[in-house]
């Protein structure tokens, strides 16, 4: 039989040199407004403890219960973490974050795993950008976190999208809640779907969740959470609604978010875009007031989201065009020979000191086969050298653009190409 060659693992992608160079520009993008908006970067391990995301994400989610990437090693439990909040709660009481004093704004970018059935926008390693607001229970930093997510999508420049936003309540509230779902959803038990039963007894908020259509016709008529928040939750919720809508930020309030992971209090968004098609979340997040706690830390109210950078990049297809143009080198060096090899070596090193842009073909072959190369790079311009330009000193500098020549010592070479690097 054959030897069949390796490929990746299903859900899992290689970026290809002309992808990089719109990751790059996204990642530009996420790295300005991070400055604008004074947030400052957190770099945690790919490999988390398993029980941290358990306690974090909750035990009864999906991606807890069906899509870890999980195993042992000796006494450790390591998990490849299935996205960054938890770890940057962790990261938080670990290294004493809160004694900084003030509110700790920070982002991330970096890959994430679920194992999840791969689709259009759905990966087994995506990568997501995010940010994370500890240490402050206003509604500010709520909205704040929706206008780094907005001003991103802004910049990338995608037009059509919806923010829907919800509040989950507090514990008091949810209880409340929680139990006026019992009361609807008991009765008509027979009628839900076997993993919607499980939910009823287990954590009935997930039933609103569900994309079986025998669930959805009975969730369209159950309760509404937004009418069982306690005062402290509602006035928090009018709060953020009242300052989106003096930014003019457009949402709808849609009281069947609850989003995939446990940890939410409060508010909780989501971002989606008509251009995704099934997989249309771009981005989500809310308020965590409760995990750190949880996790062991000290009481500390948060609020943060995350973007699937990859369907940021599907629904901006259009926009990455014009964002990442090919990269162009400023010169290319076309040397004749050995002698001229040797030189075009050293003049690399200087040109690129001079932070100049500059390649070469590296077997020297014919000058056609060199031109030919430079026309794929599409080098601005080629520097062409032999035998008589190193004597005469004069070198042909070559404007690929215009076809244009010009004869120029090796100083005017380079102030030339400084200029137009
Ligand atoms: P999440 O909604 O699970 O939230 O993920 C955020 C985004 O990551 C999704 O909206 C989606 O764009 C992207 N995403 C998730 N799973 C996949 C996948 N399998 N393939 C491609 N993209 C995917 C969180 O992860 C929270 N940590 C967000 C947060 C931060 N909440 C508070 N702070």
């Amino acid at each position: 039989m054959a030897k069949s060659a390796f490929k990746t693992h299903h859900g899992m992608h290689d970026i290809l040199p002309e992808e990089s160079v719109q990751w790059q520009a996204l990642e530009q993008i996420i790295r300005e407004t991070a400055r604008l908006f004074h947030f400052h970067e957190i770099r945690t391990p790919i490999l988390e403890d398993t029980r941290l995301i358990a306690r974090g994400v909750g035990e009864l989610t999906d991606i807890v219960s069906k899509e870890m990437f999980a195993f042992n090693r000796g006494e450790d439990q390591y998990v490849l973490r299935p996205e960054g909040t938890a770890s940057v709660a962790r990261a938080f009481t670990q290294h004493h974050l809160d004694q900084r004093g003030g509110v700790q704004r920070l982002f991330y970018i970096g890959p994430m795993f679920r194992a999840e059935r791969p689709q259009k926008g759905r990966q087994r390693q995506f990568h997501q950008f995010g940010v994370e607001v500890l240490g402050s229970a206003e509604p500010i930093a709520d909205v704040e976190s929706i206008t780094f997510m907005l001003s991103v999508l802004q910049k990338i420049g995608l037009e059509r999208f919806t923010l829907r936003l919800n509040s989950v309540g507090d514990v008091e509230s949810r209880k409340a809640y929680k139990d006026a779902l019992i009361a609807y959803f008991t009765p008509l038990k027979e009628q839900l779907s076997e993993v919607s039963q499980q939910r009823l007894t287990q954590n009935p908020m997930r039933i609103l969740d569900s994309k079986k259509e025998e669930d959805q016709a009975l969730v369209a008529q159950a309760p509404r959470i937004t009418d069982y928040l306690n005062e402290d939750c509602s006035t928090h919720f009018e709060e953020v609604k009242r300052l989106l809508d003096g930014l003019e930020i457009a949402y709808t309030v849609d009281p069947l978010l609850v989003r995939g992971l446990d940890y939410y209090s409060k508010t909780a968004f989501e971002v989606s875009s008509p251009d995704l098609g099934a997989q249309d979340a771009l981005g989500g997040g809310g308020r965590y007031d409760l995990l750190i706690e949880e996790l062991g830390g000290k009481s500390t109210p948060a609020v943060g989201f995350a973007c699937g950078m990859e369907r940021l990049l599907i629904a901006a297809q259009e926009i990455n065009k014009r964002l990442a143009e090919e990269p162009r080198p400023t010169v290319s060096l076309i040397p004749l020979g050995d002698r001229a090899k040797n030189w075009a070596i050293k003049a690399l090193k200087e040109l690129r000191s001079d932070g100049i842009s500059a390649t070469m073909h590296y077997t020297g072959s014919s000058m056609k086969a060199q031109m030919k190369q430079a026309n794929r790079e599409n080098a601005h311009y080629t520097l062409i050298v032999g035998d008589n330009e190193l004597d005469s000193g004069a070198l042909t500098l070559r404007d690929m653009d215009n076809s244009s020549e010009s004869a120029l010592n090796w100083t005017e070479v380079r102030t030339k190409l400084s200029k137009a690097n």
